[in-house]
């Protein structure tokens, strides 16, 4: 029979990741796949010893670039493979490659290597961000999630101390869309297809997300949205993708982010669609198993 391992991370003692893993392993097993739910910290990477017992494939619900890479060097087919959730996990990296590929993004600035305890505050960089950007802007940390590392900055005071404060931490300065205060778009992708989608809004936050406060509906994606979406996911080579649209002035798509490790549990609720099904059916059909 074939079977899989489903890998989510086990110092997150939040009960969620435990259950999206649960979700997903209902789904594999609807197309006859045994699946196994093991925390990233049940398999020992030791690099004297082959694993023993290898699964067909994993389904990667983490973001431990390294065990991803420890089981892909084991010949193991790992989704999304782990050089795409290392991209994707750094927002940095991500907004080099979707710029890349003429991804509409919001205008962004890479903050340079700042060491810990070190400063540049002297140089008049900074000063010369808020000239290109303007206030009210985003800053946004490399790695962060659940929208707890993204930051409305509305005064020179509050960017200065935000900047200081992320002081030996990668992080972005973004253009803040306005006209997309508190909602978005969350786009799952699967392969090629667009699988799920819902609109998010948060009457209290400028933040979407649905564990920031936000609340989520169905919602029918316009064409530009689809492609937008399909594009960024491409851009980035995410099989299974979480792709985050904000709505520019026009109404028109902008990439937010693409999540390479996108929970399945919200959009589920929602729409109904587990889309760890349509994953494996991909998986099955890519593999030919
Ligand atoms: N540049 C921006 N302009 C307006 N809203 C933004 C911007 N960037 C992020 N947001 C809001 O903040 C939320 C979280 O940002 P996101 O980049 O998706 O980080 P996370 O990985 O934490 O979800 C988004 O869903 C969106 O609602
Ligand atoms: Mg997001």
């Amino acid at each position: 029979m074939t079977n899989c391992w489903i890998i989510y991370n086990g110092s997150l003692i939040s009960e969620k990741f435990v259950d999206q893993a649960n979700l997903m392993a209902e789904a594999v097993k609807k197309y006859n796949v045994e699946p196994v739910v093991l925390k990233n910290c049940d398999v020992m990477m030791n690099l004297q010893i082959d694993l023993e017992d290898r699964p067909d494939f994993v389904i990667f619900l983490d973001k431990d670039v390294l065990l991803g890479q420890f089981l892909k060097q084991q010949g193991i087919p790992v989704f999304n493979d782990p050089d795409i959730i290392e991209t994707c996990d750094n927002k940095a990296k991500q907004y080099l490659k979707l710029s890349q590929a003429n991804i509409p993004i919001p205008k962004t600035i890479i903050a340079p290597k700042i060491y810990k305890n070190f400063s540049i505050k002297q140089t008049g960089y900074f000063e010369k961000v808020i000239a290109q950007l303007k206030l009210p802007m985003i800053i946004k940390e490399g790695h962060g999630s659940f929208g707890m590392k993204v930051y409305l900055i509305e005064t020179e005071e509050q960017f200065y101390e935000k900047v200081e404060e992320l002081n030996g931490v990668d992080f972005v300065f973004q253009e803040f869309i306005a006209s997309s205060k508190g909602r978005d778009i969350r786009v799952n992708i699967v392969g090629e297809e667009v699988v799920a989608a819902m609109y998010r809004h948060s009457e209290t936050d400028f933040r979407a997300n649905i564990t920031n406060g936000g609340t989520a509906e169905r919602v029918e994606l316009t064409e530009k949205q689809i492609n937008i979406a399909k594009q960024a996911a491409k851009a980035l080579g995410a099989e299974y993708a979480g792709v985050d649209l904000l709505f520019g002035k026009n109404e028109e798509p902008i990439v937010c982010e693409v999540n390479a490790a996108a929970h399945i549990r919200n959009i589920y609720n929602v729409t109904g669609v587990n889309v760890g099904e349509k994953l494996t059916e991909y998986i099955l059909r890519k593999l030919a198993l």
